[in-house]
């Protein structure tokens, strides 16, 4: 039985909630571990057979946390099957949904010393009730110049789940392959 680590890195919850969808598919077949990066000092990679790590974009950036793990466990990464996904509302345009197209997808690859096997983008979320004021002004302004929904007491779902697990599918199969 393949045992899988998943890490997100996360401000609003919306990449765990996508960890957890992603881990409920795994689990089926195998098992499967989810952490926040944030506790990274906790866990001990070596001990898995695959690695996912999940991260949003806001302000146009995946946080530090994300490079800083990466570069520490550059090696012990690509020793096993492993992915990353990105989750930013960007990808919400269908020609900004796969990491050909996605520009923050795009930067990742290009900043990071980890080339991941397995690549994917989701949309996220806007939850504007839970925001404080900036940032609900930052981002109805970008919603407003990029077309996206301006209603601040609104929540706006772009997840496709069953990009996610057909994600999570294609991620199994490299397990048991
Ligand atoms: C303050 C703020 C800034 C954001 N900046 C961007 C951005 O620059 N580009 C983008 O595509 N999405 C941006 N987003 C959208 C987030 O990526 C989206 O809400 C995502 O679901 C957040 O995931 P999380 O809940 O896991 O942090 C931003 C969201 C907020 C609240």
């Amino acid at each position: 039985m393949f045992k899988t680590l998943i890490l997100y890195s996360t401000v609003d919850g919306q990449t765990q909630e996508i960890c957890k969808r992603i881990s409920d598919t795994l689990k089926k077949t195998g098992d499967a571990e989810i952490f926040n990066i944030s506790e990274a000092s906790k866990i001990q990679l070596s001990q898995y057979d695959g690695f996912i790590l999940g991260a949003s974009i806001r302000y146009g950036k995946h946080r530090s946390d994300v490079f800083n793990f990466i570069k520490k466990n550059q090696k012990t990464i690509n020793i096993k099957k492993n992915a990353f996904f990105s989750v930013n509302v960007v990808a919400r345009k269908p020609e900004k949904n796969s990491p050909e197209t996605n520009p923050y997808m795009q930067k990742f690859i290009k900043l990071s010393v980890w080339q991941p096997e397995l690549l994917a983008v989701f949309g996220g979320k806007i939850d504007y009730p839970k925001y404080g004021f900036i940032d609900k002004f930052m981002i109805r302004l970008i919603m407003w110049i990029t077309k996206g929904p301006t209603n601040t007491s609104g929540t706006f779902e772009f997840t496709d789940w069953d990009k996610v697990d057909h994600f999570a599918q294609k991620f199994n199969q490299r397990l048991e392959n």
